[in-house]
């Protein structure tokens, strides 16, 4: 592998990055439609439809923050249930906030570390998550888990920020997250710290082949990628095998 290893490369604490999120919460959702142009929500569907064979089964969504991903799941899967997991309790009020908006009685969300999850092996059918793992203080420790609860045949699939190759869309990509993003981040969300912290834990996390050696390290297999709008997002799947 000639990524460097995660644990190596963290040098944002688990607590720092839960009460940034706590901070930013009530300007989460706002932000992230704005600064993806809307595109978050098409990605979004576009990850959850890679699980259109886990319809009626039970998903865990980790890193679930406001449970954008988990309502798009529900709405497309009907799934028996979702169940979220995060440690910032701010993204999680407002994720239950918009769950009983919308009436769902089959998503829960609870309070839950992803890289030490309390659930015994082999619970869920699927496991997905949207800009997540990138926040984790070791995500190495996070697919470990996340492999770990999955059941035999089970799928995951991970959303993430990538980073385009081809010219002019890479040197614009890089500006606008360098330059413009943590203006816009400082002045609606008023932390700075948070939209320094987006670009640099994008521009540090493994991505491409060297996400799928992880994945297929930790013991998925079939894990392939899909790139998304000039490749500034990807999603990542792969399945823990049968046997
Ligand atoms: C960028 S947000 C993504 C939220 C949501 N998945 C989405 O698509 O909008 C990252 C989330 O990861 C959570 N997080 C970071 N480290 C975590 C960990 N070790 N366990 C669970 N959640 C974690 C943060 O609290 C935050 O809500």
């Amino acid at each position: 592998m000639s990524a460097k290893p995660y644990h190596e490369k963290s040098d944002h604490g688990k607590g720092q990055v839960k009460s940034m999120f706590n901070r930013i919460a009530y300007r989460y959702d706002l932000l992230n439609h704005l600064l993806s142009f809307g595109t978050d929500r098409y990605w979004r569907k576009r990850a959850v439809g890679i699980l259109k064979d886990k319809k009626g089964t039970h998903i865990l969504d980790v890193a679930t923050g406001t449970a954008d991903l988990a309502i798009i799941a529900y709405k497309s899967l009907n799934p028996r249930k979702i169940t979220g997991i995060d440690i910032s309790e701010k993204m999680l009020e407002i994720g239950m906030k918009k769950v009983r908006k919308n009436k769902i009685d089959r998503i829960e969300l609870l309070y839950g570390d992803s890289e030490s999850m309390g659930f015994a092996d082999n619970t869920f059918d699927a496991a997905m998550t949207a800009f997540g793992i990138r926040n984790f203080e070791n995500p190495g420790k996070g697919l470990s888990e996340i492999f770990r609860v999955l059941k035999p045949g089970g799928k995951l699939v991970v959303l993430e920020f990538s980073r385009p190759q081809k010219f002019p869309v890479r040197q614009l990509y890089g500006f606008y997250f360098r330059q413009i993003l943590p203006f816009i981040g400082k002045a609606v969300a008023r932390d700075p710290f948070a939209y320094r912290y987006l670009p640099e834990s994008v521009f540090d996390f493994p991505e491409g082949d060297d996400f799928l050696d992880y994945l297929s390290g930790t013991g998925f297999t079939d894990a392939s990628q899909i790139s998304l709008t000039f490749g500034i997002a990807s999603i990542y799947n792969a399945s823990k095998p049968l046997v």
